[in-house]
């Protein structure tokens, strides 16, 4: 009986642990010659081909993936889809670049088409990269939120999305009013939430954006639709902060708006975090709310430089996933985000290896939004989302990883100068959904 098992046979990482709390050596599991196996979408075994060999189901061979590196899927911890077209809008900062780039691309969501369009081009592009699980802003039309889950349920992905909450201070055809808010979001949360591998995140755009009526319709969606997430924006740039402050003159910190309001908790992750306090890791540590690094948007906007080693202090740790946040990041792939986490952490007098580095792309951004039971490893029972990584896929890539001595140099070679070319394939819940080398890359599940 074969039913529908699949195996995949190539060299493969995986983590056992987090690095940030324990020694590297004991977190990273490597195998030079692994076995997945996977039946109904899950990954039913995982270890040395040697040792799993004899269990192969008879007829199942496998796929094999020569000079390749098998990995979970990684996971984009913050992402923007509606802002694809508009990658690379020169020369502003935040509040700027939102009014002048940003509000515009999201204005074309109106149109039901336009979001079905793009939803379809990012999950392509998301998978492409080797993303299989994203938490997603969609626009303040609710048609963005559908457009893009309908798009998912395609690709047999598991997302987090929301449509945006937005009711003062952008133009006024992309306001909603808390109230609409509130119902709009109760619908989608009914249409989508639990549905398949669907997630919904409620999504006030961030404490500019909103009202304190709409904050806390945001905080009762939470109290009454148990798992939903939240997600948001907190402490990106020094204006955002100063007008946070004007218009909040009451609360204590930035941080104090959304947690006076409720949204402070386990399943809420926060965007950027680059200008907080000790007192913000703290309450986030306390409330165990998460952090979303995002270093290319923050080099690009000119945001600032993330503190991931403060953030992770054994000590009080936080939760942090990678984000690529497009349209203000600068790539969808997390190859190219590593790198410049990298260079972000350099900047400060630190060093981020490739073990913690390759950890935040899966097992840690699979922390950050609390599905580390289900995806961000390879390991019995996770849903089988993974990637195959090729560290020849370039003739520099090449030359440079014909000298590597260890799988920690194939993989900082990789996080160095891989981008999209290095995925050479992403499988979603045990079905290939795109193969780099096939005349026809994309396939749907089931397919
Ligand atoms: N803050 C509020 N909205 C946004 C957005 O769309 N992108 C980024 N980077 N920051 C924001
Ligand atoms: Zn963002």
């Amino acid at each position: 009986m074969t039913g529908d098992t699949q195996a995949l046979r190539g060299r493969a990482v995986t983590f056992a642990d987090d690095p940030f709390l324990h020694p590297a050596q004991d977190c990273l599991v490597h195998h030079e010659d692994a076995l997945i196996l996977t039946a109904g979408g899950r990954i039913a075994a995982f270890g040395p081909y040697a040792e799993l060999a004899p269990s192969l189901p008879e007829g199942v061979e496998p796929v094999r993936y020569d000079d390749a590196i098998l990995s979970a899927g990684f996971v984009d911890a913050h992402v923007h889809y509606p802002q694809l077209t508009m990658v690379g809008a020169y020369g502003e900062q935040l509040l700027e670049w939102l009014q002048r780039y940003t509000f515009p691309a999201e204005r074309a969501f109106a149109d039901p088409a336009h979001a079905g369009r793009m939803a379809d081009l990012f999950l392509r592009e998301l998978l492409r990269g080797g993303t299989t699980t994203a938490m997603v802003y969609c626009t303040v039309h609710p048609h963005s939120v559908d457009a893009f889950f309908a798009e998912s349920a395609r690709f047999g992905t598991r997302m987090i999305a929301g449509k945006v909450l937005m009711d003062r201070n952008a133009p006024a055809d992309l306001l909603d009013t808390a109230e609409r808010g509130y119902r709009e979001s109760t619908d989608l949360i009914a249409r989508w939430h639990g549905q398949g591998r669907h997630h919904y995140a409620v999504t006030p755009r961030f404490a500019p954006s909103c009202t304190s009526a709409q904050l806390d319709a945001a905080g009762t969606l939470l109290r009454e639709h148990d798992g939903v997430y939240l997600q948001t924006h907190l402490c990106e740039n020094p204006a955002e902060i100063a007008w946070v402050r004007e218009l909040f003159p009451e609360r204590a910190s930035y941080l104090d708006v959304y947690a006076q309001a409720g949204l402070v908790g386990r399943r809420s992750v926060l965007g950027h975090a680059i200008h907080v306090h000790e007192e913000d890791f703290c309450t986030c540590h306390a409330q165990g709310a998460a952090i979303a690094h995002c270093p290319t948007s923050n080099l690009f906007l000119g945001s600032g430089l993330f503190r991931l080693f403060d953030a992770a202090d054994p000590r009080r740790p936080v939760r942090v996933g990678l984000g690529t946040d497009i349209g203000a990041g600068t790539a969808l792939c997390q190859l190219r985000t590593l790198g410049e986490a990298y260079k972000v952490a350099a900047l400060q007098g630190g060093r981020l290896d490739a073990v913690r580095a390759f950890y935040l792309a899966t097992s840690g951004g699979a922390r950050a939004l609390s599905l580390d039971d289900r995806i961000g490893r390879l390991a019995p029972g996770h849903d089988a989302d993974i990637v195959v990584l090729d560290p020849r896929a370039t003739p520099v890539l090449e030359a440079r990883t014909a000298r590597s001595e260890s799988i920690e140099d194939l993989l900082f070679a990789l996080m160095t100068l891989g981008d999209d070319r290095a995925v050479r394939a992403t499988w979603v819940a045990g079905t290939c959904v795109y193969n780099r080398d096939r005349a026809a890359p994309f396939r749907h599940a089931g397919a």
